[in-house]
């Protein structure tokens, strides 16, 4: 055994997508090639003016500078409820069903070490946003993989799931607007979930992370809307991508209090808690004007036309996403996902991710990130025209 050497349940965890796709292009770049990356869900536009205002307040105020605690600040807790009521009609109580995460990615990652014992099983959206398998091999336990697939609207099969896996499952990790494919939750399906949780005494973890970013009138729903979700159920929300705010690691976890407070004993041993100039500044993101999350979504949805226009023209038919930031799309018939996007980057100068990054069902798509400035996607999708027509 070497110092360095990582731990086994490290060296299980397959390397990080992102990290693979970010050396590629550092590596294009410094060769001079002009490489265009479609790959990375980060908003390009900054933060709204009024978040960065109430950020740039709360920052100077010593009071806030103080380890925060887990629990959360009472205007974070009271922002978050006021705008659930709001926003989805959902009812939270600010002292018991919502804490502060540091991000979604910190909060599901700790509900799988809150949850999880070696040996477990959670079951986990294929395709999916990774920590959903990453989280339950990290904490020793075995992801069972949902798979996703277009004829069912992107949403589980979930008479499909195996007796034993359901039987020992503890968590369920669903996601929708979804992360990679775009779609929407079919009608009845949280219903279904909620059935299907209580049947096998598994907690649902929605990972609502894309609620605000949606186009052409729909309105994407809380899970917690859904009759009997609390008591089965959390739902995980992030202002990383409605609100441009990926780099503040702003979150919270909402519903089911008893599950809360299980997150909530585990973070008391893991970290210490969300600053509180940020908790203060989401709070403002959340009270505040709702004119910067519209149009950035039009300038999202103007893009997603370019990009699907675009796939057409060069023969890839792909319904256009009513949520989210990306585009999923079939690769070309002799095409794996990553021999297309191996392609797409040689003759294109462009990045796409390969759908089989995202899990094995993610096998044959690709997905294309609508965030960045119009006239790099404009000069992609131009790109991929001369170059793939
Ligand atoms: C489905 C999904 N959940 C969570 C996240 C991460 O959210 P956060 O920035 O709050 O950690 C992402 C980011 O791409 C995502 O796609």
């Amino acid at each position: 055994m070497a110092i360095a050497d990582p731990s086994k349940r490290l060296e299980a965890m397959p390397p990080y997508m992102f990290a693979e796709l970010e050396r590629r292009v550092a590596d294009k770049r410094a060769s001079g090639i002009d490489v265009i990356s479609l790959g990375i869900g980060d908003p390009d536009e900054p933060t709204y003016p009024h978040i960065v205002a109430a950020m740039r307040e709360a920052v100077a105020d010593p009071a806030n500078q103080k380890y925060p605690s887990n629990r959360g600040r009472a205007e974070f807790r009271e922002a978050f409820a006021g705008f659930y009521e709001e926003r989805f009609g959902v009812e939270i109580d600010p002292e018991s069903e919502v804490i502060p995460a540091i991000g979604a990615k910190e909060c599901i990652y700790n509900l799988c070490f809150a949850f999880l014992d070696p040996g477990g099983v959670a079951l986990a959206s294929d395709p999916g946003y990774p920590v959903y398998t990453g989280g339950p091999i990290l904490a020793g336990a075995t992801p069972e993989l949902l798979p996703l697939v277009p004829e069912l609207g992107f949403a589980p099969d979930l008479s499909a799931v195996p007796a034993e896996a359901a039987a020992k499952a503890r968590l369920i990790f669903l996601n929708y607007p979804n992360n990679p494919s775009g779609a929407v939750v079919p009608e009845g399906f949280f219903e279904l979930v909620v059935s299907f949780a209580r049947e096998h005494e598994i907690l649902v973890v929605h990972d609502n992370a894309y609620s605000e970013t949606t186009y052409d009138g729909y309105v994407a729903p809380s899970f917690l809307a859904t009759p009997g979700a609390r008591e089965v159920g959390v739902e995980v929300f992030s202002l990383s991508k409605g609100y441009n705010m990926t780099g503040w690691r702003c979150a919270a976890i909402l519903g089911n209090a008893a599950a809360i407070q299980t997150y909530w004993r585990l973070k008391t041993n893991v970290d210490s808690g969300l600053f509180e100039a940020v908790q203060l500044a989401g709070a403002a993101a959340l009270r505040g004007p709702r004119g910067s999350l519209e149009r950035i979504n039009e300038t999202y949805a103007r893009r997603r036309d370019l990009v699907v226009g675009a796939l057409r023209e060069i023969g890839v038919e792909v319904p256009a996403p009513k949520g989210t930031i990306y585009v999923w799309a079939p690769v070309p018939e002799g095409h794996t996902s990553t021999s297309f996007a191996e392609l797409v980057l040689e003759e294109a100068a462009v990045i796409v991710s390969p759908g089989s990054m995202y899990g094995p069902s993610g096998e044959g798509f690709f997905r294309i990130s609508l965030t960045t400035p119009d006239d790099r996607i404009s000069e992609a999708v131009e790109r991929m025209r001369k170059h793939l027509s």
